[in-house]
């Protein structure tokens, strides 16, 4: 059943990811040029990567884009999770400049596997854009090429990600408060 109407504090609202989403377009365009491949993490990432791709557009970038839906699996406590592809890529990375776009940076495991199994595939680059990351949870020596804003150690809801499969259509960031 879904949820009762929660008490949620906004962190990052609509107008601040408008503005952010520009700025990280013109950062990217600069950085990687017009022709790219995006790659969306699914699902977390639909609704900032459909946005995005939007800004990237007015920054003069023209992207093909793919999906692809990853999972880690084994226990989240132990550091020994591993990533699996649950739903690939329709086009070929080989020789092209990748912008791999996801939700969230907690540990790392998700756009290292991500990234690198992308490179074996023969990308000529790999670059990463992450809505969101919280620099306090990483286990792997892993860095964003591209972020939207530092994300405090909090659980977050909205513009994609979700609780319990509920909250991604939310058009702003926050933490629920109280339930
Ligand atoms: P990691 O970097 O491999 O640990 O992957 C983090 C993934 O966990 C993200 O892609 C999200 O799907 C999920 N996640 C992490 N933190 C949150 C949160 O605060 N809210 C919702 N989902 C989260
Ligand atoms: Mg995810």
């Amino acid at each position: 059943m879904a949820p009762n109407e929660p008490q949620i504090e906004v962190l990052f609202s609509s107008a601040d990811i408008v503005k952010r989403n520009a700025e990280l377009a013109e950062q990217i365009e600069q950085d990687m040029g017009s022709d790219i491949l995006v790659i969306a993490v699914l699902k977390g990432s639909f609704v900032f990567a459909a946005d995005l791709i939007r800004s990237l557009h007015h920054a003069g970038v023209r992207p093909q884009i793919d999906f692809m839906a990853l999972s880690s699996y084994g226990d989240k406590q132990i550091s020994s999770g591993t990533v699996v592809i649950t739903r690939d890529i329709v086009d070929t990375v080989k020789g092209r400049k990748v912008l791999l776009i996801d939700d969230i940076l907690e540990s790392g495991r998700t756009m290292q596997f991500a990234a690198n199994d992308l490179m074996d595939r023969g990308a000529q680059m790999v670059k990463t854009c992450l809505m969101l990351d919280k620099k306090g949870k990483r286990i792997v020596d892993f860095e964003a090429d591209f972020v939207g804003f530092d994300c405090p150690d909090l659980f977050v809801i909205g513009y994609g990600l979700d609780y319990a499969h509920y909250y991604r259509e939310l058009p702003y960031i926050g933490h629920i408060v109280k339930e």
